[in-house]
Order: structure tokens, then sequence, then C-alpha cells
């Protein structure tokens, strides 16, 4: 009974609580660096900047419109969705307030307006084409379809350029409306099929010779490259080596979305009980989404490592996946790192996109918490730009797979760079045999404490359900992290319809 008390309060905290203060804080193809001065650019590089721990996303910048007078957009870097669009000048008049100054359609001359008839879309009373999208968080983007010159740096040449649909933004809500990048850069085929990502148009218009692109997310900033991938990024480039964080390979699961198949979470040598199917690699959400129950486990797994000695684990534990740590002359942050054990998931092909403590934790005040939030994702968890830092992340959709490895997407003097750092600074063996059923510690290990929490979290539940729906908006509002994925499109729900699991997707989203 106590213990069901527990789960549920502990749900209820990890649900809706939580999350309050968490969240109220040598190329693979030789890279010309003339490249872009040349029509084949075959591989072009563009900064990211932004982070996880405070911007709560990642944008890039993209320059449109004539060539004697771009027009630079701030762009949320998104494998989640599929349209790029961003605000324009005179025509979107609620808009908010962003990095750089609207887009001017009106006085741009290489320009062009979709047409209704010959483009066959929705028509808007202005007669434009029409589109509308809404995403995970609630937010959502109105506006019109053009075609414009799209120039991935600012001093590409003239005729490195490409003809791109995009959304000429008249109406944006909630986060796209208070946040500081211009808009959205949809990297996934998952929306409207009348816009296409940018690295589409480029492989069509042989600028790019694979139809690919990577995203290597750091602590702060980091590399999105279309054509290929940064060899020089990857930490392991050595020719025979198999596991140990170098560059291994996963089938994606459609064409549309970036989505592998899982087979099971490690913590160390732990595996968690609760089945994983899918991994959906989402550039556009903070944090990685699971479901509390799996969430849970992940801590008590990691409970249980430190209980057994395997792993020094420096933290105080102060609730669910949060330890508390302060840096001392002999310990350092790096330290209170690596004393952690790495959380894998691990791929049906048997590979496995290693999750390193310098980037699952995230700190918050004067503790380190999990960069996981709950939600009814189920077999499905959402890898977000959390689970993505310092690892380069390859999608090659010419052969229709996800490329991973350990990388130094930004500098981080706390960067854990490879497994064998962790091994040499705790007991844990490397070759120690997987564990099933083997989560020891259990929640009343510290009777007092749960005591604590569980009457707090009783009288916290009791509030929340007294101010019910006013307590829960409230929460919602004070969330700053991003939960962007494409939901739906008002324009194409008839194209969508075929889709079964996007339908599902509907279902699982949290409102
Ligand atoms: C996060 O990114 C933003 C935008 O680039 C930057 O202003 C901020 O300083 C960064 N924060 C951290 C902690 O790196
Ligand atoms: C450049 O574009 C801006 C609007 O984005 C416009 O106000 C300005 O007149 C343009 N300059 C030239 C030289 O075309
Ligand atoms: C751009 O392409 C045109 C036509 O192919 C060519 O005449 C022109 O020289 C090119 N411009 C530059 C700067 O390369
Ligand atoms: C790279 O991987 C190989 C074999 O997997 C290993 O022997 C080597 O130590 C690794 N190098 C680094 C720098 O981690």
């Amino acid at each position: 009974m106590e213990k069901l008390l527990i789960i549920c309060s502990c749900f209820c905290i990890g649900a809706f609580c939580l999350n309050v203060e968490d969240i109220a804080s040598g190329f693979r193809r030789e890279l010309h660096q003339s490249g872009r001065h040349l029509m084949y650019m075959d591989l072009e590089t563009v900064d990211v900047f932004g982070n996880t721990t405070n911007l709560m996303y990642y944008y890039s910048n993209l320059y449109f419109g004539d060539h004697d007078n771009l027009s630079k957009q701030s762009l949320i870097l998104d494998t989640g969705s599929g349209i790029t669009c961003f605000p324009c000048k005179d025509l979107c008049l609620q808009c908010g307030k962003h990095l750089n100054t609207y887009y001017d359609v009106m006085n741009s001359k290489s320009v062009e307006f979709l047409n209704c008839k010959k483009d066959h879309c929705t028509c808007s009373t202005e007669d434009r084409c029409f589109f509308a999208q809404r995403y995970g968080e609630g937010s959502s983007y109105l506006g019109f379809w053009i075609n414009e010159n799209v120039y991935l740096n600012s001093q590409d040449d003239v005729n490195n350029t490409i003809k791109m649909t995009v959304g000429c933004v008249t109406e944006e809500t909630k986060l796209f409306k208070t946040q500081k990048a211009d808009g959205i850069m949809g990297l996934s085929t998952a929306g409207n099929l009348k816009s296409k990502p940018i690295y589409y148009h480029l492989h069509e218009a042989g600028l790019i010779e694979h139809l690919e692109f990577s995203l290597c997310l750091g602590h702060n900033g980091g590399k999105f490259i279309v054509g290929g991938y940064d060899e020089k990024l990857i930490v392991n480039t050595s020719e025979e080596c198999q596991q140990e964080n170098c560059l291994q390979w996963t089938k994606m699961r459609r064409d549309s979305q970036f989505k592998v198949n899982l087979e099971k979470i490690k913590v160390g040598n732990i595996i968690i009980p609760s089945k994983v199917k899918i991994g959906f690699i989402d550039s556009g959400t903070t944090y990685t989404y699971m479901t509390s129950a799996q969430k849970a486990q992940i801590d008590r797994a990691i409970t249980s490592l430190c209980e057994t000695g395997d792993y020094n684990c420096y933290g105080k534990k102060v609730g669910l996946g949060c330890y508390k740590f302060k840096e001392t002359k002999s310990l350092s942050v790096k330290d209170f790192f690596l004393s952690y054990p790495i959380l894998s998931f691990v791929t049906k092909e048997g590979g496995t996109i290693k999750w390193f403590p310098s980037e699952y934790f995230i700190k918050f005040k004067d503790k380190y918490c999990l960069a996981i939030d709950p939600y009814g994702g189920g077999a499905e968890i959402i890898m977000g730009g959390s689970s993505m830092r310092q690892t380069m992340f390859i999608f090659d959709k010419d052969n229709n797979r996800v490329g991973y490895a350990r990388a130094k997407c930004s500098e981080d003097a706390n960067m854990i760079m490879t497994d064998s750092e962790i091994f040499a600074s705790n007991k844990a063996e490397k070759t120690k045999e997987e564990c099933y059923n083997c989560i020891t510690a259990q929640l009343s290990d510290e009777p007092l404490f749960y005591g604590v929490i569980t009457i707090l979290l009783l009288l916290i539940f009791c509030l929340c359900t007294l101010v019910g729906y006013k307590c829960f908006k409230k929460i919602r509002e004070n969330r700053q992290t991003r939960f962007i994925r494409y939901e739906v499109d008002a324009n194409s729900s008839s194209v969508m319809r075929g889709e079964d699991s996007i339908q599902l997707e509907l279902d699982e989203v949290p409102h």
C-alpha cells in the first residue's frame, strides 16, 4: 500500500510538479573549405547555436531572398517536423520579437507566391496557398507558402542557391511567439508534402551528392552539416573500432520520420525491465521523454549500482533522478560525472547509442537531475536534444539509416570522452555481464526520506486536485522546454489520414 502510494505520488510529482523547478530555469568526403565558392558544394557546415540547459533548443541561421540583400533567419533545428517557416513583415501583425528583423516578402525580388490552382492547395481569402501546423507542445504556425532563394551561408556564391518552398508566417502562438528564434527548420519529411527539407532541395539541385545531413549538438552550440558528416569531430575514428564510441549505424523505421528500432535500455550493465521498441530522434524537443515508470526504473538502477559500490556516485540523492553535488578541491564536476554509469539505448541491430553522465545530468541550482521528462509514450521514447548532446547523428536518407558516434560537438571541459574513462574511475568492469531483474534498490531503503516525501507529495497532490485544472494549466504555461513535434497539419490531414502511426502519436502527445 505504501509502495503504491509512493508510486502514485511519484507519478504525480514527476508528471506535474517537479517540472516546474526543472523548467523555470578528414571528412568522409573531403570538405572543401573553398567548397562554398564552388557550384558543387558537396558538403557544407553551418554553425549551430543554443543548448538544452538555458535556451532549451538549437538553431541555425539561413539566408533568404536577394543575394545582395539577404534576410537572415534563425531557425530551430527540428528533426521531429517537416516545415520550414518564419514570420513575414507587415503580415504577421501579432508576432513576437525575435533575433532578426522579419523577412520582407513584399519587397523581395526573388519571391514566388504559390498559386492555389496550379499548386493544388487550400486557398486563403487572399488567394494564397494556405498552411497551418500545430506542434506537440500546443503551439502553432499559420501562413502561406512561397518559393524563395535560400543560402546556407551569407558568403555563398550567388549560384549556390536553391529555391525552396517555405512558409511565410502570418500568425504564431505560444512558445513560437515568445521565443528568440525567428522560426523553425523542419528536417523530416513528415508533414506537408509541399515543403521539403533543405537538404532535399540541395540534393535535387546537384549541390550535394548524398541525400544526407548530420547534427552535432553540443553543450552550447554545435554543427549542422548537409551532404555528409564531419569525421574530425568524432572521438574515436579508429578503423577497426567496434563498440568504443565510434561510428555505428542503425536502420530507420520509415522514410518520413527519424525513428529507430530499440531493443532495450541499459544503465551500466542493468537492463531496465520496461520494454522499449522505438526511439524517436527529435532535436526539437529539449529533454528525453519516456514513461514515469521507465524513469523510475532508471533512477532505481542507478541507485542499485551506487549501493553495490560498482560506481562511486559522489552526489547525494535528493528525489527522483536528482543528485546534490558541490565541487570541492578534491572532487571536480567531471569527477562527479565520472562516478555514474552510462545509459545505453541498445538498437535492434545490437549497437548502442550511449548517453554519458556529462550529458544526461542537467544542473538545476545545486543539484544535477536526469534530463528525462515523463510522458505516456509507452514503447516509444522521444530522444530529444538532451540525449543527442555530444553525439554526431547522421541522417542518411540515401540508405535509410541513422549513424551515431560520440563527438566533440562543442567545447566542454567536463565532457567524458569514452567508456574507458568511466571504467577507470569506478569498480565496475566494462566486461560485466548484462543483468536482468537485478535492480536491488528498494524505494523504502530510506524510510524517513520517503515518508517525508510521501506526505509532501500527498499535500501537493491534494492541492493540485483542489486547484485542479488551474494548477495544471499554470504549470504548463511555466514550461520553457520545447516539445516540438509535428502534430497535425490542417492543410494535409487527408494526406496523413492513411498513416496509422501518425494517428497513434496524436493520442500520445501530452496536453
Ligand atoms: C545557451 O545558448 C544561448 C544562445 O546561444 C546563450 O545565450 C546562452 O549563454 C547559452 N547558455 C549556456 C549555459 O551555455
Ligand atoms: C533590403 O531589404 C530591406 C527589407 O528587408 C529593405 O528595407 C531595403 O530597402 C533593401 N535594400 C536594398 C538595397 O534593396
Ligand atoms: C553563375 O552561373 C552562371 C550561369 O551558369 C555563370 O554564367 C556565372 O559565371 C556564375 N557566377 C559565378 C559567380 O560563378
Ligand atoms: C577506439 O576504439 C578502439 C577499439 O574499439 C580502442 O582500442 C581504442 O582505445 C579507442 N580509442 C579511443 C581514443 O578511445
